[in-house]
């Protein structure tokens, strides 16, 4: 793999973590590949939750921080396991919230920004088309890549810290043009009139296409929720890390020869009914990824002046739930019984050691993740249908 002068520098540096970090991309550029690194203009820090990393994460963190690493890119941090000010509303034991303190204070000794959500480009780190980035969130990767144009491969939790720390990755895979090409079409004939419909597609796709790159007609209209959804649930179901959507995202070159699936109203019936276990949630969550303020908008306008008789919980970054609770959305949502949490979600958090074993949610990644990393029997519905539930 060919260096420049100045990685070669940081190979043999003077600062341990920075040598760590700059031997870590060569292996991986070995294994993959790589002729050599390209600079990345933002990077972004998975294995955030306790839940997630445990405590050889935390050991791996703290020694990296000993051995002075810093980063040198803006570097934004995924979720963490709970809410970092309204923990004990989850009910979070005072033992899992020392651990994950532990793990926000390294990250931030190491100039890591506790953005602690899924979606950085909804109200900050926005790359810009063709730029290189080191994102390691599944679905904040889909969304970089596809929507805008930037690109990434789905990085690790060490490999995006040490993008971080060195401003390099390894030049392979997405952030090679021959590699950005469709590898199926997919006809959509299914109508789309909910983010979940869109999180139903992708759940499909992703399992069909596994880490291919599918190319969408028949969408028609969809907006940033929309996508979003469609592209956390192929990574979730797949490993979909770029897809194309006619007339919305770049246009690929060629499409003839591909491969060709077909999605309609049959096919969205039955992933629906494949994710849904259970139909009598004792919690429904909103914000995988992380709500908009649109979103946390239509919830608010749905739950005013009702009253929730089961929980409900809307996740979304600290940033969005600033604006609103400007707005009064956040306090329309509370008076009717639901919590705004940030900085964590419905899957890094620890759900499982809660009194939960049924929840409802309209995120088709969500709907993958539950039963396996939570324990939990999914209702995989509509808004409507899930607000239904819980005013009923
Ligand atoms: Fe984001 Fe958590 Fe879903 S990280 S995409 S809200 S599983």
């Amino acid at each position: 793999m060919h260096l420049t002068k100045e990685e070669e520098r940081m190979l043999e540096s003077d600062n341990p973590a920075v040598r760590k970090a700059m031997k870590l991309l060569v292996k991986l550029g070995d294994i993959y590949g790589a002729e050599e690194m390209v600079e990345v203009k933002s990077a972004q820090a998975s294995g955030v939750s306790y839940k997630s990393i445990g405590d050889p994460g935390i050991k791996f963190l703290k020694e990296f921080v000993d051995e002075g690493a810093e980063v040198s890119v803006p570097t934004f941090a995924n979720p963490a396991g709970m809410d970092l000010e309204r923990w004990k509303e989850m009910n979070i034991s005072e033992d899992f919230a020392e651990k994950q303190r532990e793990i926000v204070e390294a990250m931030k000794k190491m100039g890591i920004t506790i953005a602690s959500s899924c979606t950085p480009y909804l109200w900050s780190n926005l790359p810009r088309r063709n730029e290189h980035i080191a994102w390691a969130e599944s679905s904040a990767v889909s969304f970089a890549n596809s929507v805008i144009g930037a690109r990434t491969n789905r990085e690790g939790g060490p490999s995006a810290l040490s993008a971080a720390i060195t401003g390099r990755t390894p030049k392979h895979g997405l952030h090679l043009e021959e590699n950005r090409e469709p590898t199926h079409v997919v006809q959509v004939d299914a109508s789309l009139d909910d983010i979940s419909d869109f999180g139903a597609l992708g759940s499909w796709v992703g399992q069909r296409v596994e880490d291919g790159k599918p190319y969408f007609i028949g969408i028609g209209s969809a907006g940033t929720d929309e996508l979003k959804s469609l592209g956390a649930a192929m990574a979730a179901s797949g490993a979909v890390a770029l897809y194309f959507v006619e007339d919305i995202t770049t246009d690929p070159k060629e499409v003839s020869n591909l491969e060709k699936l077909s999605f309609g109203e049959k096919e969205k019936k039955e992933e629906y009914d494949k994710l849904t276990a259970s139909e009598e949630p004792e919690l429904v969550v909103f914000g995988c990824p992380h709500c908009s303020i649109n979103e946390i908008e239509d919830i608010a306008n749905r739950l005013e002046g009702q009253k929730v008789k089961k929980d409900l919980w809307v996740f979304t970054s600290k940033a969005v739930k600033a604006w609103a609770d400007r707005m009064g959305y956040t306090d329309i949502i509370e008076r009717a019984g639901g919590k705004v949490l940030s900085d964590t979600c419905n899957v890094v958090c620890p759900i499982e050691d809660m009194k939960y074993e049924k929840m409802g949610t309209n995120s088709g990644k969500a709907a993958n993740y539950l039963p396996g990393f939570c324990e939990q029997d999914v209702l995989f519905a509509n808004t409507t249908e899930l607000i239904d539930k819980v005013i009923e």
